[in-house]
């Protein structure tokens, strides 16, 4: 490098000079292949909150195995605005990346599929590891379903990858209890890129990996969105509200109504507790709150930090009109951003946050209001964790 430099201080006014320039530039950026291995995945179950979900379970999982992760992009479903389909947005447009290596080695998928797969992930070596179950669905039983349907062939598609073998496992998960087994199955110096239909991980997050979310920190460019929105249409202190109330959550908490689901439904264990045998009641009014529910909810938040606005995410109705009636002289914000990490980013900053208990969505704003000591309550539980009154009674 030092003899490059040399010579590229004496070629000035010469063409080449560029070249040269070109190729030191290109040294500086070169990523080093890891010789212990990558771990790849789609992030293909649900929405940004399910995938949030994921990604903190997959970067522990990654981890576990001592391989690079290769951080996948945001699956988004526009299907009801242009460009109506998925778009796969990369994970640094909402967050850093730098920060994920505080706590484990990682690299971009976009990074690794320019950087590193030409070489050494090259196509027609790529190779699909998946569950013996999830092989059971396709024709020959022995292929991994890798790109089988939406959002699985466009993601592959997305970043220009077909598989060309798979290799099937059985009586392996995700937890600590099979590291060796892992590691033993499959050493990186035969099986480099293990790339996975699903994240490995589960959903929702488990408790021991709540506290990852201290290194998904917001990306510079949505902090100063978010903070203009904030600064041009909230005045503090202000409490921040998440309705997830629209038609589709409706019939998941019917679940809950019918007697189908326990306690113990979607990201739930946040408000009922980890644990299954010690889980409080999921009430009705916890899934789906209605007006009554959100007026007294945010009638006590309101009071508490002296709210001068009430801000709203919402995924169908705000409620607006209604609450402006019932808080006078307060303003009442719901912006509806396209984005909808906006909304999220609104939210963690807000004095207060009332979530929804069944929500990952809220859930995301929850773990990252937890990290930076901001309080939060549940509509249905105001104090998270803890029986109602009524309940003891
Ligand atoms: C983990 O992987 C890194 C990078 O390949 C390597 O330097 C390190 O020795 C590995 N650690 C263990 C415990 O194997």
């Amino acid at each position: 490098m030092a003899a490059k430099w040399k010579s590229f201080k004496l070629c000035f006014l010469i063409p080449l000079c560029a070249a040269l320039f070109q190729q030191i530039w290109t040294e500086a950026a070169t990523i080093k292949w890891d010789e212990n291995g990558y771990i790849l995945y789609c992030p293909c179950m649900g929405r940004f909150g399910n995938q949030a979900d994921h990604f903190l379970g997959s970067l522990a999982f990654a981890k576990l195995l001592n391989r690079t992760l290769a951080v996948p992009p945001w699956v988004v479903y526009r299907h009801h605005a242009p460009p109506y389909t998925n778009v796969h947005v990369p994970y640094s447009e909402f967050f850093q990346l730098e920060p994920l290596s505080d706590y484990h080695r990682i690299v971009s998928l976009e990074d690794f599929m320019e950087k590193l797969a030409p070489k050494h992930w090259p196509p027609g070596q790529r190779v699909a590891y998946c569950f013996e179950s999830a092989a059971q669905r396709s024709p020959d039983r022995k292929t991994c379903p890798m790109k089988d349907g939406n959002p699985f062939g466009p993601f592959w598609d997305h970043i220009g990858v077909e598989f060309d073998k798979s290799v099937l496992f059985g009586g392996l998960s995700f937890s600590p209890y099979s590291q060796s087994q892992w590691i033993k199955r499959f050493p990186p110096s035969e099986h480099s890129v293990l790339a996975l239909p699903g994240a490995p991980a589960q959903f929702p997050v488990l408790e021991e990996h709540l506290g990852l979310q201290r290194y998904v920190v917001w990306a510079d460019r949505l902090v100063q969105e978010g903070e203009g929105l904030i600064s041009e249409h909230i005045t503090r202190p202000y409490v921040g509200i998440h309705l997830r109330i629209g038609s589709d959550w409706q019939n998941a908490c019917k679940l809950l109504q019918n007697g189908e689901a326990g306690p113990h439904l979607m990201a739930s264990p946040q408000c009922v507790g980890y644990d299954r045998q010690t889980a409080l009641p999921l009430t009705m009014t916890m899934c789906l709150p209605d007006l009554a529910e959100i007026r007294r909810a945010l009638k006590l938040w309101v009071k508490k930090v002296a709210a001068q606005s009430i801000y709203i995410a919402t995924d169908s109705e705000s409620y607006s009109a209604e609450l402006k009636k019932t808080f006078k002289n307060i303003r009442v914000i719901s912006l509806r951003p396209d984005t909808a990490q906006v909304d999220l980013y609104i939210l963690s900053q807000a004095d207060h946050f009332i979530g929804n208990c069944v929500s990952s969505f809220s859930a995301f704003v929850k773990r990252d209001r937890d990290i930076h000591g901001r309080p939060s309550s549940f509509f249905g539980m105001d104090y998270p964790g803890r029986k109602r009154k009524n309940d003891e009674l």
